[in-house]
C-alpha cells in the first residue's frame, strides 16, 4: 500500500491511499502556504503514510491548522498523531462538531468556525461552509477562493482506484453511489448546501474519495438536484457485513 501525491490545483495537493480490495480510495489534502493546512488527517492505520508523503511537501512540523470537515476515522482519524509532531497545529471545526466530539476527542481544543468565516493562510484564504446533515449533523466544507478550489469531503464521491484528476463528467456515477451507500440522510439538507455553493467561483471539486473533478461544477450539483440521494431509507451499504468503505 502505498500513498500517491498530485497537485490538483495550485499548491494544493491530493495524497490518496488505495488499500489493495477496497471499495474507495482515501484522500486528504495538503495546502502549501504560508501557514500550511490539511483537509482531512486521513485514517490513524494510515497516519505513516500519510505522513511520509506530508514530508515530502511541507515540514510536517510546521502544520498550521487540520481542516476537520466531519468526524469520522477517515476525517480525523490520525488527527492526535498530527497534533502531536506539529505544536503549532490547530484542529479546525464546526460549532457542532466541537460541542458534540472534538473538544473531547482532541489532544488540543480545536478552532471553532462559523458559515462564512474565513481562515488566512498567506497567499491563500479559506472560508467556511457549514453543511448540516450532508451527511453528518457536523459537516462542513471549505472553499479555497484565491485558487477556486471547494473541499467536498464525502460529498461527489466515486467508489474505486481511480485518477487524480476527472475532466469527464461523472455525474451518473456519483448520483448512483450516494444511493447505493445512502450517506446523505435529507434530500432537503443537501439542496440547502448546494444552495450555499451555487453562487461560488469553484473549478474543482476536492473530494476525498475517488477522483477530484475539474469543469463545470453545476452538472454536479444540478444532478444532485434532478435524481433525487437524500432520504434513501434502505440503501444496500446498511445492510453489508463486509461492505466496500462508504465514509
Ligand atoms: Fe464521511
Ligand atoms: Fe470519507
Amino acid at each position: 500500500m502505498e500513498a500517491t501525491i498530485a497537485e490538483i490545483a495550485p499548491d494544493i495537493f491530493r495524497i490518496s491511499i488505495y488499500p489493495p480490495g477496497s471499495g474507495v480510495s482515501f484522500g486528504c489534502f495538503l495546502i502549501r502556504d504560508e501557514s500550511p493546512a490539511m483537509i482531512e488527517t486521513g485514517l490513524r492505520s494510515m497516519y505513516d503514510l500519510v505522513h511520509d508523503a506530508v514530508r515530502r511537501l511541507i515540514d510536517p512540523a510546521k502544520l498550521r491548522y487540520l481542516v476537520i470537515p466531519h468526524f469520522e476515522m477517515d476525517e480525523c482519524g490520525s488527527l492526535n498523531r498530527f497534533l502531536a509532531i506539529a505544536p503549532r497545529a490547530e484542529p479546525v471545526c464546526s460549532p457542532v462538531g466541537g460541542l458534540v466530539t472534538l473538544a473531547d476527542f482532541s489532544d488540543r481544543p480545536p478552532k471553532i468556525v462559523g458559515g462564512g468565516e474565513r481562515l488566512s493562510l498567506g497567499r491563500k484564504e479559506l472560508r467556511i461552509v457549514l453543511a448540516p446533515w450532508v451527511h453528518y449533523w457536523d459537516s462542513m466544507l471549505v472553499h479555497d477562493e484565491t485558487d477556486r478550489t471547494l473541499f467536498t469531503s464525502d460529498l461527489f464521491m466515486q467508489p474505486g482506484d481511480r485518477e487524480a484528476i476527472a475532466r469527464e463528467d461523472r455525474s451518473a456515477e456519483v448520483v448512483d453511489f450516494c444511493r447505493f451507500s445512502g450517506l446523505l440522510p435529507s434530500q432537503k439538507h443537501l439542496e440547502a448546501v448546494l444552495d450555499r455553493i451555487e453562487p461560488l467561483a469553484v473549478d474543482t471539486l476536492a473530494c476525498h474519495h475517488g477522483s477530484v473533478l475539474t469543469g463545470d461544477p453545476r452538472r454536479y450539483y444540478r444532478a444532485l438536484r434532478q435524481n433525487t440521494v437524500g432520504d434513501v431509507v434502505q440503501a444496500p451499504f446498511y445492510e453489508m457485513r463486509n461492505p466496500p468503505s462508504a465514509g
